[in-house]
């Protein structure tokens, strides 16, 4: 797919088949990762990926675990792949994507958060264009905030000065794909040579 049609296509992903992907193909996803740009060219984020359903599930839980939905006011993020802003009852925060990539940039660092999140954007398009459901996902921070997940951090050898910032899910679309939504208008402005 030409990469502007791609772009257009990818849609955030939240209900799964339970079919693995192939290591070669979450290779290829990790180097898309690796390729992101990122502040001063310090090549400082660490890709963690669990490609182990049962394990991704316990954390997609912790996930959850501090998420005061209380605090939610209107609004709706998808009526047909269903967040966890619009469905109370959903109790893992990675939907039962059979795998997932954990994102993890320095703890004092100015461009940690962006660095990340240009990681899990070029993740998320080279998923795409491989036919693999993908969805980038938030509150990276609190998840690994309690004893089982500090264990795991240790295990993955992650350094003391590095947190979790944003997950990318992978897996196969249950059900039809998405279509994607229009775009607002009046949120562009291109100023011209005169
Ligand atoms: C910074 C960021 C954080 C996000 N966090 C979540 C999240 O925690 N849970 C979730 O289901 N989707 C999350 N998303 C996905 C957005 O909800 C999704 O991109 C948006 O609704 C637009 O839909 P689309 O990706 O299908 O075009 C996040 C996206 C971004 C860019």
């Amino acid at each position: 797919m030409e990469l502007l049609e791609l772009m257009k296509y990818r849609r955030s992903i939240r209900k799964y088949t339970d079919r693995q992907i192939p290591k070669e193909d979450l290779q290829k996803i990790i180097e898309a990762g690796a390729y992101a740009p990122n502040a001063g060219g310090g090549q400082r984020s660490i890709i963690v990926a669990v490609r182990n359903k049962r394990l991704a599930e316990q954390i997609g839980i912790l996930n959850l675990s501090k998420f005061d939905r209380s605090t939610l006011i209107g609004g709706y993020v998808s009526k047909e792949q269903p967040s966890v802003i619009d469905d109370k009852n959903i109790k893992n925060g990675f939907y039962g994507a059979p795998c997932v990539c954990i994102i993890f940039t320095p703890k004092n660092f100015l461009y940690a958060v962006p660095d990340a999140f240009c990681c899990a954007e070029n993740m998320v398009l080279e998923a795409t264009e491989l036919g693999i459901a993908s969805c980038i996902t938030a509150r990276a921070e609190e998840t690994f905030d309690n004893d089982f997940g500090s264990e795991l951090l240790s295990k993955w050898g992650i350094p003391e000065n590095f947190i979790a910032r944003a997950f990318v899910l992978l897996g196969y679309c249950e059900g039809e794909y998405p279509q994607s939504k229009p775009r607002r208008d009046g949120r562009v402005v291109i100023v011209d040579e005169d």
